[in-house]
């Protein structure tokens, strides 16, 4: 099999600090949240592929069935020679692209999970032996330090993920991205789209429980990395949809009054029965919403895929031609 380079931009104890200061400022606030990253170490990454399968879970699907339709029209729009794909986990749905992407020779996929990046090059690589694979484990809402590679550049961010910044996140987020493009370079962007509330709280609460273990995998990450002594049987899955803000919030309510200590941080925390911990929004979209945000951070809409039944969209977007 061919080799492929791998980048960490996460000095093994910037990860500490960050998650300390994360798990600080979010256990301490009101009301207590927890940033969504911290979701993914190895556990959490094979959690999320099993939520792909789920038949609640249709925004995996939804968004296959895109590129499966649309790959070679994509191809044929960018001409991409690189693909970046920004939170690219198993990079599973990827094979699809690259499947009718005659000019591609390299792809950066990047990845917070070192593990998830690791097992996506070694599969891509068995399919695509000539590909030049330069994975980074980085962060994506800081500044990339991307390797040198060909233009024109396609930039991909797929699974609904961005629905998970915050609006002002996905602000500075989006106008990042513009900063990576030059012209002729391409952004494609996968977002789920608003539907009932049935579907949504069942794609975010399933039968089989696997999204609610998910959702407490990363207390075990807290309990694991900071030497916390969170109960993961006193702490419910709830995934509420706001109508409002037009997302979803998945939360962990604590079903008993308790209080749980965080050696690493001096801290403890006091949790009342009933009380809620916010670990993730999913924001679902509409087509405006989606061409209006990407204008803000200077980027012109230029294709927009849905799958048949509506649910799910791919957009392509690039720096606007003078
Ligand atoms: N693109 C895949 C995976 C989506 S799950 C799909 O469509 O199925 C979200 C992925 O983003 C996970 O692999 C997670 O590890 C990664 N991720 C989450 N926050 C991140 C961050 N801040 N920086 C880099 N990767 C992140
Ligand atoms: N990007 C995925 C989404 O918003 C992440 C996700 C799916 C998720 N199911 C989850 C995050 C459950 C937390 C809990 O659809």
């Amino acid at each position: 099999m061919s080799p492929y380079a791998l980048t960490r931009t996460l000095p093994e104890d910037a990860t500490g600090a960050a998650l300390r200061s994360d798990v600080l400022a979010g256990l301490t606030g009101s009301p207590k949240t927890l940033p969504p990253k911290w979701f993914y170490d190895a556990r959490g990454s094979e959690l999320f592929d099993e939520i792909t399968t789920l038949p609640e879970y249709y925004p995996t699907r939804a968004e296959r069935e895109i590129l499966v339709a649309r790959a070679a029209e994509i191809a044929a729009a960018t001409g991409a020679r690189t693909l970046i794909e920004l939170g690219s986990g198993s990079s599973d749905k990827t094979r699809h692209l690259l499947a009718e992407f005659p000019e591609l020779t390299h792809y950066v996929p990047v990845d917070v999970s070192e593990s998830a990046l690791r097992g996506a090059a070694r599969t891509l690589l068995a399919e695509h032996p000539a590909l030049a694979v330069h994975a980074l484990v980085a962060d994506f809402t800081r500044a990339l330090e991307l390797p040198p590679t060909p233009g024109p550049r396609l930039v991909a961010f797929l699974g609904g993920t961005i629905g998970n910044l915050l609006p002002e996140e996905r602000a500075a987020f989006l106008t990042a991205v513009r900063g990576l493009l030059s012209p002729g370079d391409s952004f494609l962007l996968g977002t789920d789209l608003v539907k009932d509330e049935a579907t949504l709280v069942a794609a975010y609460d399933d039968a089989a429980g696997v999204t609610a273990a998910f959702d407490k995998n990363v207390l075990a990450v807290v309990n694991r990395e900071l030497g916390a002594d969170f109960d993961l049987g006193a702490f419910e899955h709830v995934a509420v949809w706001n109508a409002g803000r037009e997302w979803i919030e998945m939360r962990l309510r604590s079903t008993v009054a308790q209080t749980v200590k965080i050696p690493a941080l001096d801290l403890a925390v006091t949790f009342a029965a009933g009380e809620e911990l916010r670990t993730e929004v999913s924001a679902k979209f509409r087509r405006e919403g989606v061409q209006a945000e990407l204008a803000a951070s200077g980027l012109e809409l230029t294709g927009w895929w849905a799958d048949a039944a509506g649910r799910f969209a791919l957009s392509s977007s690039s720096v606007p031609t003078p």
